[in-house]
């Protein structure tokens, strides 16, 4: 496949400070650069013979693939954020309020960002993730960082050649002329696109029929607020034996033997009980004592969730 060039989305004798001679270098040396290196490498990734051609060739090449891929889409990008009078539309603005505080502080943080980057190289990227359906500024040293699966909105290219001929080292004069010539508009059209995205799927585990669970932060809230909760670890013998640590606050009872622990429970306080991952171990013991007249709830992920919260555990004795 040949990677096609995009014609030059601003209109360069528009912007405000920032000069013909540079935009024309940048895009055409520099955007052309990444663009005709993609074309080439894709070009030797088409002839290569995968069976016989070394690791690090092979590696090199997507290498190089992925640096001049993201190279060629930012620059695209950034040369399509110009071009406007800086002020964010009402649309983005209010995301912008939603996402970071206020306008001032988006402009703070990506600014100062962008400062960061000043004498180094990098992209300040404005980004949508759907998965959490917000926007986040993104840091990048190099063409190769994204945030997987964000749809970025705004670029500012802090490489040296997008601003070195009308700033010489000022490179906070040249965010400053960047800031006055974004395009809020034509972000405001990426911004609607990208929340258009639906967030991935959940990765919820399969309930247990309908038997209910109860996630690890809200067992952790309960504990820290004193409820009485008879916690219930209910990991399968095996297990506990390899495994050095036990939830603080949970006593250890062995599934297989449910029929004769259950009576020992209090009927009035709540049972959370959990396995290892909050699969079918904890959820059939949470459906025993619940058919043992127990107000019985099996922890969603197991001992492996609250391990992942931080939640306390303790060595097993
Ligand atoms: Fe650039």
């Amino acid at each position: 496949m040949r990677y096609p060039l995009t014609p030059i989305y601003c209109r360069p004798w528009t912007l405000n400070g920032l000069s013909l001679q540079l935009i024309e270098s940048h895009y055409e040396n520099n955007y052309g650069g990444a663009l005709r290196r993609l074309n080439a490498i894709t070009a030797q990734l088409g002839s290569l013979d995968f069976a016989s051609a070394p690791g690090y060739v092979v590696n090199g090449l997507k290498r190089e693939e992925l640096i001049a891929l993201n190279s060629t889409l930012l620059h695209e990008l950034y040369f399509a954020s110009l071009g406007g009078d800086g002020k964010p539309t009402k649309t983005l603005a209010d995301a912008l309020v939603r996402d970071f505080g206020s306008v001032d502080r988006w402009r703070d943080e990506f600014v100062a960002m962008a400062k960061g980057l000043s004498g180094g190289s990098g992209w300040v990227v404005l980004i949508y993730v759907p998965r959490d359906r917000r926007l986040i500024n993104q840091y990048a040293s190099e063409h190769s960082q994204s945030i997987a699966g964000g749809v970025p909105v705004l670029a500012l290219d802090m490489y040296e050649h997008a601003y070195h001929i009308d700033f010489g080292a000022n490179a906070t004069a040249y965010i400053d002329a960047f800031m006055r010539n974004v395009d809020w508009k034509a972000v405001e059209g990426r911004f609607e696109d990208a929340s258009k995205v639906e967030p991935p799927r959940p990765l919820v585990q399969p309930e247990f029929g309908d038997l209910q669970g109860v996630g690890v932060e809200e067992v952790s809230a309960m504990l820290e607020a004193g409820k009485a909760v008879q916690f219930i670890d209910a990991r399968p013998r095996h297990f506990v034996s390899r495994t050095r640590d036990i939830i603080e606050g949970a006593v250890w009872r062995d599934p297989d033997r449910v029929q004769e622990w259950a009576g020992e429970l209090s009927k009035t306080d709540p049972v959370v009980v959990f396995c290892v991952y909050g699969f079918h171990v904890g959820c059939k013991t949470a459906i025993a004592l619940r058919d043992a007249g127990l107000d019985a709830k099996y922890m969603k992920g197991g001992h492996t969730a609250w391990r992942a919260i931080g939640g306390a555990v303790k060595l097993n004795a």
